[in-house]
């Protein structure tokens, strides 16, 4: 089935610890932490302190997506901090394979990021390499728009891409009940919703509306 991430983007930060407990209570899966640095994306946002602040109140993965320039500079930080997978967007300024080690040599989930614009056929060198592929349903940098459906080819051609090797494929943007039985048709393995579960009245039914069940 289908797994949620919920992204604390949307949450109150003036109360982070206690919304991430709700999250995990509704039935959340991961976490997912959007961090921004004003220069790869147009917001800025939350540091690894914000991580290890968060830590103690979830023991779902934190699933920290990284929309910064120079990654290299705060994965330590973010490993140190708690994150479990730590995702670099393949449009960022440095290189993957040193990333890739970099995330690695903290034992740590290793994820790439597409933006709208990417071709999936650009990421094709790391998928041996990777345990996440994220495909960005929107432009990078804010929480609350609209999904882009060109996202769904881009998923089943991953899915087709990857076959029997164990990368998950995850989506990234707009998700919400409408746009969710999409996704999963075209092979989605995660679902990331901000605006949808945090904004619902019915954390847990938001949440359950997503994977499908009703
Ligand atoms: C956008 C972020 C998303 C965003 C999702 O740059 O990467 O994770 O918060 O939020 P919704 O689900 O509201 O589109
Ligand atoms: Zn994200």
């Amino acid at each position: 089935m289908v797994q949620v991430a919920t992204s604390i983007l949307s949450a109150d930060f003036a109360k982070l610890g206690s919304e991430v407990k709700a999250l995990d209570k509704a039935g959340a899966d991961w976490i997912h932490v959007d961090v921004m640095d004003g220069c790869f994306v147009p917001n800025l946002t939350m540091g690894p302190m914000v991580v290890q602040s968060i830590r103690p109140y979830t023991k779902k993965p934190l699933d920290v997506h990284l929309m910064v320039k120079k990654p290299s500079v705060l994965i330590p930080a973010f490993a140190q901090a708690g994150s479990d997978i730590i995702t670099v967007h393949l449009e960022c300024a440095e290189k993957m394979e040193n990333l890739i080690a970099l995330i690695k040599k903290f034992h740590k989930k290793v994820g790439i990021s597409i933006k709208p614009k990417t071709k999936v056929a650009d990421i094709i060198p790391y998928l041996p390499m990777i345990d996440l592929v994220l495909v960005m349903s929107v432009e990078p940098g804010f929480g609350g728009q609209a999904f882009m459906p060109q996202a769904l080819k881009k998923i089943a051609e991953l899915k087709a891409l990857i076959g029997r090797k164990k990368v998950l494929v995850e989506v990234d943007g707009g998700v919400n009940d409408v746009t969710a039985p999409a996704c999963r048709l075209a092979g989605a393995d995660v679902l990331v919703a901000g605006n949808y579960v945090l904004k619902n009245k019915s954390k847990a039914g938001a949440i359950k509306k997503l994977k499908g069940k009703s």
